[in-house]
């Protein structure tokens, strides 16, 4: 779900950081966002509001009584419009204002009037940030519900480091998504682990035998589960793929460690979605030290031994857990895919041909099977890895108890 299609508010203040604003207002429309912005009198000394009208294709609210506005009460018809509202980069000022409820211009007045979740991201001088009047105004915003995304510490405008500066545009529209999806989403207040990437199944310290899965489905899936509210915990044995920061990853080699911290995480989950290739077998055993090349060894014979099943280990402490397998295979899908469903008392299963190279292991897109016990299979069209996620959350969303 995400930003799209949601009503965004974003109001501009009058700090140095105003410019950084419109890289934050084009990240919502990118999210497929609805932007309007309303600026104070002072913001528009730094930036025009022509900037942000271009940007949002709409009209940009300055002056409560301009009698320009499209509409005869402008502030509470911004108000009523948004879903949320963002203030960036936000003034000492009108943390103040917002604090004491005061309502003097057409920032301060739609922001009193608006009833729905609003996000503060604050910019200012380090010692204008660690004034204690600053520091009550953000307590009493935080106590009225109004979310704070804190500054980050860095080069300040004045010329030194400090606290106080704005976070990255990319950051700020990562925060605003977490946060709406957080108090919106359909997996929220749910715990969900996912894991991603071909097992590592260390040969000697340099060497390792795995398989061609990049991780990205797996990647994909904790990215769809976080934008839908939930705490996902990401079991990965790749490091070259990033997760939101809101996703809690935790990185593993081979099938024996994946198994163990996921034993760890498992009782408190909802749903846990295996979308790691993990390897059948492993070596019996791995050297101390690298295994070097000598005139007399020609032929070299590598012993291997069977993997854990972390499937069938799990289901011996499942409770309610909504459990989602996937079976790559190379022939007979659906034949082999209905087996393991069976076999490994899943919740549902998602078979892919890994045969073909435009989709599955290391491809961006994916054309899968959803397979359920009792109910026909569902044949899902070719599509990105990103989108097909969506879909795959949405039904498992689907197959968890109301809370
Ligand atoms: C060059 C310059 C930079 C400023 N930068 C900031 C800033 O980053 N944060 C802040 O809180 N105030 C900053 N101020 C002070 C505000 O502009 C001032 O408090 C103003 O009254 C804020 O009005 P507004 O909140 O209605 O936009 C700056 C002022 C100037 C002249």
């Amino acid at each position: 779900m995400g930003l799209e299609n949601k009503h965004i508010a974003v109001y501009v203040t009058g700090g140095i950081a105003v410019y950084k604003a419109a890289e934050v207002v084009r990240g919502f429309i990118r999210q497929g966002a609805v932007v309007r912005v309303a600026m104070t009198q002072d913001a528009t000394k730094f930036v025009t509001p022509l900037t942000f009208g271009a940007l949002t294709k709409q009209p940009v609210l300055t002056d409560l009584f301009a009698g320009d506005n499209d509409q005869f009460v402008p502030h509470i018809a911004l108000a009523d419009w948004s879903d949320l509202a963002v203030i960036v980069p936000a003034t000492a000022n009108v943390i103040a204002k917002m604090a004491t409820g005061l309502a003097d211009d057409a920032v301060s007045t739609t922001l009193l009037a608006t009833t729905g979740l609003k996000v503060v991201v604050p910019a200012m001088n380090e010692h204008m940030w660690d004034a204690p009047a600053t520091t009550r105004n953000i307590a009493t915003l935080t106590a009225d519900g109004v979310v704070v995304m804190q500054p980050d510490t860095g080069l300040l405008a004045e010329g030194y480091s400090g606290r106080g500066r704005l976070p990255e545009p990319s950051a700020i529209v990562d925060f605003v998504q977490h946060v709406w999806a957080k108090q919106t989403g359909r997996l929220r207040g749910r715990n969900v682990m996912v894991t991603a990437g071909g097992t590592r199944e260390r040969i000697d310290p340099v060497r390792y035998i795995s398989n061609d899965s990049s991780g990205k489905m797996g990647y994909a899936l904790a990215r769809a589960a976080a934008n839908e509210g939930a705490n996902v915990t990401l079991i990965s044995s790749i490091i070259s793929l990033s997760a939101p920061d809101s996703v809690h990853v935790i990185t593993v080699s081979g099938a024996q460690e994946m198994l163990d911290t996921m034993k760890t995480y498992f009782a408190q989950q909802d749903a846990v979605i295996m979308a790691a290739a993990v390897a059948d077998f492993k070596p019996v055993s791995v050297a101390e030290q690298k295994i070097k090349k000598t005139a007399d060894n020609d032929l070299m014979t590598l012993q291997l031994t069977k993997n854990p099943d972390i499937l069938k280990t799990l289901s011996v402490d499942k409770t309610d857990q909504i459990m989602v397998g996937f079976a790559a295979e190379t022939e007979h899908l659906l034949t082999n895919a209905q087996h393991k469903l069976i076999d490994k008392k899943l919740d549902m299963l998602i078979a892919n041909d890994v045969s073909r190279k435009d989709i599955g292991f290391n491809a961006d897109q994916n054309q899968v099977t959803v397979i359920r016990p009792n109910v026909e299979p569902v044949q899902l069209p070719q599509m990105t890895k990103t989108k097909l996620s969506e879909q795959l959350i949405e039904m498992i969303a689907d197959l968890l108890p109301g809370k």
